[in-house]
C-alpha cells in the first residue's frame, strides 16, 4: 500500500495505524480526519537525528505549523524537541496553550500587523523572520517601545525555481515573500537591519517552495545563500550565524510518486554546504529547516461516507461524499492528486471510475476525479483518502456553513479526539 501505516485486515477492512477505519468512522462519525501519532513522532525523530548527525549538532528542524496546527499537535512537537514556525497570533496562541517553549518559536509571515508584532514580542518568541523593510522598521519601533532586544533572521529571496506548482513556489525573484538578492535589495536590507538598535540579526532565511523533489533545489539554494553570506562578510563584516533553509521536501500522494529518503538528502546537503562554506571562506552557520508536509502528511487519512451515487450514462459517475472542498480544498486549488480507497471492499474490487465529489453547492467541488471504486458502490459506503495530514485540517473552511470534521489521534491501538467536530451552534457562536 501507499504507506506502511495502511493495511487491510483478514476481512478486507482498511486499517490505519493498525486500527479498523470502519470502527473509527462508527465511533466518531464522518467526515473524519485520522492522525497516526506514532508516524508524526517518527517523522520528527528522523528529521532531528538526520540534522543532528549531518551538522554535528549544529542544526534544528522547526515544524511548520501551517501544515496542521492544534494544541495536541504542538504538544507532540514540543515533546519531540522540535522548534516551531508560526505565522499568526492564532498559531502563537496555540503554541502557548500547548506549553511550547517560546524560545524555540520563529515568527514568520509577509504581512505581520502591528498587533501581531506586539503580541509576538510580549510572548517572547525566540526569533522573528523579518520579511522586508516595512516590517523591519515597524519591529524596531515596537521592540524599542517595549524596551526589548529581539533576535531576527532576514528573509531573503534566492531566485531559485523549485520546479513545483506555482501557488507554492516561493523562491523566485518576483514572489511576494522576502527581499531578492538579484536586485541588490537584499544587501541594503541587511545593511539597514544591522543599524537597528533593538534588533539582533542572527542570520538569514529562505524558503523556495513546497513539494520539492528535485535533487538540486536545496543545494542550489544553499550555494546562492552562501555566496551572499560571503558578500556580507566581505562588505559589511557581518558573520551569518544562522541559516534557515525553509521547508519543502515532497511526499507521496500516489503509488507512482517518487520515494525520497529525506535523511539521505539531508546528509548530502550537509556535505554540499560544508564544501561550499569552505570554498567561499565563511564559518559554517547553524542550520534550521522548516518541514511541514513531510512531518504530518503521511500521518493523515480522511474517511468519508458516500451520500449518493450518480451514473450519467455515456458521461461519468459521481460518488458524492459527506465532505468536500471544505475539508480538503487542495484539488480545487492545485489540482492535487490523491489515492482513494474503499474502506470495506478489497482493492481488487475497485474497478469502476468515479469522480469523488463533495457536498458543497458548486460543480467544482471535486475531491478527486477519476478514482477507482467498487462498481456496486452505494449510499452509506465508506471511502478513505490517503496522505491527508498536511494542509487539510489547517486549510478547512466553513463554506455552506459546514462544520469542520474532528481530528482523532491514533496511538498504540487507542484513539482519542484531539479536535472535536464543529457543530452548527459553533458556527453561529460568533454571530451578534
Ligand atoms: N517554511 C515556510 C516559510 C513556508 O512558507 C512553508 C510552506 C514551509 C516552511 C513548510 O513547507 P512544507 O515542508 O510543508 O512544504 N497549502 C499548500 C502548501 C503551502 C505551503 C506554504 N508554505 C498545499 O496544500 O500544498
Amino acid at each position: 500500500m501507499l504507506s506502511s501505516n495502511l493495511s487491510r485486515d483478514a476481512s478486507g477492512v482498511l486499517c490505519f495505524a493498525g486500527q479498523r477505519t470502519d470502527d473509527l468512522a462508527a465511533q466518531y462519525g464522518t467526515p473524519l480526519y485520522l492522525m497516526d501519532e506514532d508516524r508524526i513522532r517518527s517523522n520528527c525523530r528522523m528529521y532531528r537525528k538526520a540534522l543532528r548527525e549531518s551538522f554535528e549538532g549544529q542544526a534544528l528542524p522547526l515544524y511548520a505549523s501551517k501544515a496542521s496546527c492544534f494544541t495536541q499537535m504542538l504538544r507532540i512537537m514540543a515533546e519531540e524537541g522540535m522548534g516551531l514556525d508560526v505565522v499568526s497570533r492564532g498559531e502563537i496562541c496555540t503554541a502557548k496553550r500547548a506549553g511550547f517553549p517560546m524560545e524555540r518559536v520563529c515568527f514568520h509571515g509577509d504581512g505581520k500587523t502591528t498587533e501581531d508584532i506586539r503580541t509576538a514580542l510580549q510572548e517572547h518568541v525566540g526569533c522573528f523572520i523579518v520579511d522586508g523593510i516595512d516590517e523591519l522598521l515597524a519591529l524596531q519601533k515596537e521592540a524599542d517601545a517595549l524596551g526589548v532586544h529581539q533576535k531576527v533572521l532576514l528573509r531573503i529571496t534566492p531566485g531559485i525555481d523549485p520546479h513545483t506548482y506555482e501557488a507554492v513556489s516561493t523562491g523566485k525573484v518576483d514572489v511576494k515573500f522576502g527581499v531578492p538578492i538579484e536586485t541588490g535589495q537584499a544587501f541594503e536590507f541587511v545593511r539597514l537591519a544591522l543599524a537597528q538598535s533593538a534588533l539582533d540579526v542572527a542570520g538569514l532565511h529562505c524558503h523556495v517552495g513546497s513539494m520539492v523533489f528535485d535533487e538540486m533545489v536545496f543545494e542550489d539554494t544553499s550555494d546562492v545563500m552562501l555566496d551572499f553570506i560571503a558578500l556580507l562578510q566581505k562588505e559589511l563584516g557581518f558573520i551569518t550565524q544562522v541559516l534557515d533553509l525553509g521547508g519543502g521536501y515532497g511526499v507521496r500522494y500516489l503509488e507512482s510518486d517518487k520515494t525520497m529518503d529525506i535523511a539521505v538528502r539531508i546528509r548530502a546537503l550537509s556535505e554540499h554546504i560544508r564544501r561550499k562554506a569552505e570554498c567561499v571562506q565563511v564559518p559554517m552557520p547553524y542550520i534550521l529547516m522548516e518541514p511541514g508536509r513531510s512531518i504530518v502528511a503521511d500521518a493523515g487519512l480522511t474517511v468519508y461516507t458516500v451520500s449518493a451515487v450518480k451514473h450519467i450514462p455515456g458521461f461519468k459517475s459521481y460518488a458524492i461524499t459527506d465532505g468536500g472542498m471544505t475539508d480538503n480544498p487542495r484539488y480545487c486549488l492545485y489540482g492535487a492528486k490523491y489515492t482513494v480507497l474503499p474502506v470495506v471492499a478489497s482493492d481488487e474490487e475497485a474497478t469502476a471510475v468515479f469522480d469523488l465529489a463533495g457536498r458543497c453547492c458548486e460543480s467544482g467541488d471535486i475531491l478527486q476525479p477519476a478514482v477507482l471504486l467498487p462498481a456496486g458502490l452505494r449510499r452509506g459506503d465508506l471511502v478513505a483518502m490517503c496522505t491527508t495530514g498536511a494542509y487539510h485540517y489547517s486549510m478547512a473552511s466553513n463554506y455552506n456553513r459546514l462544520g469542520r470534521p474532528p481530528v482523532v489521534m491514533l496511538r498504540e491501538g487507542k484513539s482519542a479526539l484531539a479536535v472535536r467536530r464543529e457543530t452548527p451552534d459553533d458556527l453561529c457562536a460568533l454571530d451578534i
